[in-house]
């Protein structure tokens, strides 16, 4: 099948490669003129692992290119809306005009049976409106909403491989035409039995940001649990592990820490929460207020406790933060709690090194005023402190024994609670985790 991807960032870049990779011609389209250079050259714009090398496989294929000229759209049946729906600024509500502008300048592109996607996480009630946009402009075309469930650092492989797959079509039924017209475009993944669900569209919304505000949920409620831990003297991790066996709750995401972030969770909260006020049904979600105060309450704590195992205050102690991202395997800082706490720290007058295997540029941009090192040893050399803030593989394995002798005071805090306590106290380390005694 013919089909356009608009929008290349950290979603329809993945997509457009990996639709190319099933199998069809693909144009991806996005704004950003560097973008698509990068894209055009087989680069990933960004860091995600299995996406460059998936970038050179389909391009020898000819099967994918990127232009930044809408007008590349004419030649595809089929359309999905990839692009970003931030928080407005100074609001909980999500920013739609990225996706408003995407399908207003797909308008004239459209022909008569064209399929839009909408891929995008929105409000409840955009696909409805959007769809009624589309068919005043072409009554035979249609607009379909498929949410998409990919964990950045698993893109390629979920979306190659989803967990399922969510059709929203205007009347909710198996014979609307384009649930044909899906299945053939995702005819490897469905033959490899990942199962499929059709729903009317404010349905197929809403399974996206209820999926996204249970796990931030299940986040949070264990994060509540390691703040119980700390006052009665408990470990978090044996409570998880032991809740998680208990297959109805499960041990996924029950990982206590410094909290969630990233571009997807915390604005999706508070996007559902502004959107079910419109509705008139704000009750139903005040428990997501306290899933984001909860959340946010572990960075201050980090802060704290930072404060204590630093012994006499913060000023001008040298603290070292293991991590940018807002989690390994992605270079995304996006309300990355590690450098929330990296930058108020600082402003409490630590002096702040931060080290990232792959987050460092888009850091600086975001904090140029911390420090930062691309070496993890000469980051850590002589410092008061460290911090564990992102999970790299690279920093769980760690040799505590060795990094004895670089520190100028063996402290740690682990803000992931991946380390193992034992061993570093072991190796003369001041161990803290978090939710541990
Ligand atoms: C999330 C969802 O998991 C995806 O299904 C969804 O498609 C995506 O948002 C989206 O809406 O686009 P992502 O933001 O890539 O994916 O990252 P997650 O793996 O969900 O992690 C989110 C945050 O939670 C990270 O900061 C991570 O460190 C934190 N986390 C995760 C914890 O603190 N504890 C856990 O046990 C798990």
């Amino acid at each position: 099948m013919r089909i356009s991807v608009i929008g290349c960032g950290y979603l329809g870049a993945v997509h457009a490669a990996c639709m190319a990779k099933l199998g069809h011609e693909v144009v991806g389209i996005d704004l950003d003129e560097r973008k698509i250079r990068e894209l055009s050259a087989g680069r990933a714009p960004f860091f995600e692992p299995e996406l460059e090398e998936l970038l050179l496989d389909v391009q020898g294929t000819g099967r994918l290119k990127f232009s930044s000229d809408i007008s590349e759209a004419s030649d595809a049946s089929v359309h999905f809306i990839c692009v970003g729906t931030p928080q407005k600024k100074g609001e909980n509500a999500a920013d739609l005009r990225f996706v408003d502008a995407a399908v207003n300048s797909l308008l004239p592109h459209i022909s008569a049976h064209d399929v839009v996607v909408g891929k995008s996480t929105v409000p409840v009630g955009t696909a409805a409106r959007l769809a009624e946009v589309v068919t005043n402009h072409e009554p035979e075309a249609h607009l379909v909403w498929n949410p998409e469930f990919l964990r950045e650092g698993h893109a390629v492989s979920d979306t190659l491989h989803p967990d399922r797959f969510v059709y929203g079509v205007a009347d909710g039924s198996e014979d609307h035409p384009a649930v044909a017209i899906l299945d053939s475009l995702y005819a490897v993944p469905l033959s490899e039995g990942t199962p499929r669900l059709v729903a009317d569209l404010p349905t197929a919304e809403l399974v996206k940001t209820a999926a996204n505000s249970f796990l931030a949920t299940k986040i949070s409620f264990i994060n509540a649990m390691a703040e119980l831990c700390e006052a009665a003297g408990a470990d978090v991790t044996r409570l998880a592990d032991a809740i998680g066996l208990d297959d109805r709750i499960g041990r996924k995401f029950l990982q206590a820490g410094i909290g969630f972030g990233g571009g997807c969770l915390p604005k999706d909260i508070r996007a559902f929460m502004a959107r079910a006020g419109e509705l008139g049904a704000d009750q139903a979600l005040t428990f997501l207020r306290e899933v984001d105060a909860i959340n946010m309450r572990r960075r201050t704590r980090v802060v704290e406790l930072t404060r204590e195992l630093c012994g006499d205050g913060l000023l001008g102690k040298r603290i070292t933060v293991l991590g940018a991202a807002f989690k390994p395997e992605s270079d995304d800082v996006r309300d990355s709690p590690a450098l929330s706490i990296a930058a108020q720290l600082q402003l409490q007058g630590a002096v702040v090194t931060v080290t990232d295997p792959k987050a460092i540029d888009n850091a600086a941009k975001r904090f140029p005023e911390l420090q930062y090192d691309h070496d993890t040893e000469s980051a850590l050399a002589n410092a008061h402190a460290v911090l564990l803030l992102t999970e790299w593989k690279e920093y769980r394995d760690l040799d505590p024994h060795y990094l004895r002798n670089i520190v100028s005071s063996p402290r740690v805090l682990d803000g992931r609670n991946v380390l193992d306590a034992a061993k570093w106290r072991a190796a003369g380390w001041h161990y803290r985790g978090l939710g541990r005694p």
